[in-house]
Formats: C-alpha cells, structure tokens, sequence
C-alpha cells in the first residue's frame, strides 16, 4: 500500500489514479515547529513516497516518522520511494572534517527501509551506503514521451560526458542520434563549454541533464546549439532545483524547458508516477 508524505503531496492525486488507496496520515507541525505524525492504516507492506526538496531537513524527518509509525502499527516491509535525495550531491569529503553526507542519510533510512528507491542520482556509487535494496529509477521513458513528436528526427545531447548516459537512454528510446559537450566548471556559477562534434544545423534538439540549479549550464549549451544553426532547443532534467531566476532565464534561452516533478516546480511536466505505481 502506497503512504505519502508532504513531501509526495503533489503527486498524491496521481498516485491514487494510478495506484490505488493510499495509508491515511496526518501531519502536522507542533508550535515548536517539530513534526507531528498519525498513519491511520496498519498494512503490512507499505511503500512511502517522500521527495526530500525544500525544507530537506523536515521532509527527511517525517521519513523516519512515518516509517516509525507504520512499524508501530505492524508492517513488516517498508519501502522508501524518494524521487529527490537530499544531500545526494555531498557525496565526497572535500576537506578534511566534512562528512559525507548522503551516507549519513542512507544509513538513517536503513534503520527503517528494507528497500530504498530514487531517481536520477547524482552518483549511483552512494547507493552503496543504503544497508537494503537500493534503485536508482530512471525518467528516459517520460522525458522520451514527452519531448519525442516535438523533436522529430532531432538529436539528444548532454550538457558534458558524465551525462552521456541520460542522453542515450532518451536517445535511443525515440531511435535518435546522441552526443554530449565538453563541459569544465570553473566555479560554482561558471561553466566552460566547446561546440559539440555533430552537425545541429536546422536541427531540433533536447540537451538532458539530471539537474538543474542555476541553470548556467544548460543555457550555456543553448547558446552554443543556436549558434551552430540548431532550429528549436528543448532542454529536460530530472530535478529542477531552481535558484531564485533560473527557470525564467532557461525560460528565455530554449524553446521549452521541461523537468520531471521530483521536485513541484511551475516546469514539473513529466510525471515520474508511472514509473513508482510500477514498483
Ligand atoms: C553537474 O554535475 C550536474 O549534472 C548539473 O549539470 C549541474 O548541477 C547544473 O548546474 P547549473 O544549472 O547550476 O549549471
């Protein structure tokens, strides 16, 4: 039985559709500002759907409330569904007293977790720090669907080779062409990027990240794409963690912008759903 948390709440209507009833939970915020939560059902299995987006810290504790709660009424399996980690880019100790911060959160929710599900990991090798059965799903199949008539017989790129992969699996499920640039970040808000290889001239094509924060990167590669003679520029990425502007400016440098809705932002137009009611 499907359970959703507030971090889930934008795609409880759909979860439903798709997914049949959901656990009954009540949330709600003590005056001192700690969570408190009520599950109403006692299933045996349960599968909690949490994204970890703005205010992480809070979505990550009602996790582990939930999970208590539903241990404490019997469940015997819990799964975690977690669209968006939190914490999952602090994956290395940059200098010496850091930790690493998406194993501490692993390690938590294997505490409840039998099984842990995410999309789109910034680095799959983190699943390792999961104690259970860890999943890395993938958007490739909506973001395919959903930019497919639009881009014809275009290309897919990636905004730099680290990313190639999502490129190919959106690529070759429309039977398309894939490349990536060369990307080299100089600072947290600059990126360097050569032209890609491949000939875009009066081309569509879908540049597919699995991020986008400041949306540096990606308008960096529109502009290159749009000097090289590309005819319309789509841009997708998994999680649209949008700093104060960045959807506008993207906005303004491609034709569509489009992110999946692990995170509820004004482009979440591709539902990651299907995929969890598959579990
Ligand atoms: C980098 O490793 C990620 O895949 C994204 O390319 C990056 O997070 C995008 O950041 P921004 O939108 O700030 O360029």
């Amino acid at each position: 039985m499907l359970a959703v948390g507030s971090g889930g709440k934008h795609l409880e209507e759909e979860l439903r559709k798709l997914g049949g009833d959901l656990v009954g939970i009540e949330i709600k915020k003590f005056p001192d500002g700690e969570k408190y939560v009520c599950v109403s059902g006692s299933p045996r299995e349960a599968t909690v759907v949490q994204s970890t987006f703005a205010p992480q810290d809070e979505h990550i504790v009602e996790l582990l409330l939930i999970a208590d709660a539903l241990r404490e009424n019997g469940a015997e399996k819990l799964r975690a569904v977690v669209p968006y980690l939190a914490y999952s880019r602090q994956d290395r100790v940059t200098k010496n007293g850091e930790p690493v911060s998406v194993r501490a959160i692993m390690k938590t929710l294997g505490v409840y977790y039998d099984e842990l599900y995410v999309f789109d990991i910034h680095n799959p090798g983190t699943l390792r720090f999961f104690p259970g059965k860890a999943v890395n799903l993938s958007p490739a199949k909506a973001m395919a669907e959903y930019f497919g008539e639009r881009l014809g017989d275009g290309i897919v790129l990636a905004p730099d080779k680290g990313a190639l992969g999502r490129a190919k699996a959106v690529a070759e499920k429309l039977g398309l062409e894939y490349s990536h640039f060369e990307k080299e970040r100089i600072s947290p808000t600059e990126v360097r990027m050569k032209p890609v290889d491949v000939d875009v001239a009066g081309r569509n094509v879908l540049i597919v990240d699995d991020i986008i924060s400041t949306g540096g990167t990606m308008i960096r590669a529109a502009n290159l794409l749009k000097d090289m003679g590309a005819e319309k520029v789509f841009v997708a990425a998994t999680h649209g963690v949008f700093a104060e502007g960045a959807i506008e400016r993207v906005g303004k440098a491609v034709d569509e912008l489009a992110v999946t809705n692990t995170i509820p932002t004004p482009v979440s137009k591709i539902s990651v759903v299907p995929e969890i009611v598959k579990l």
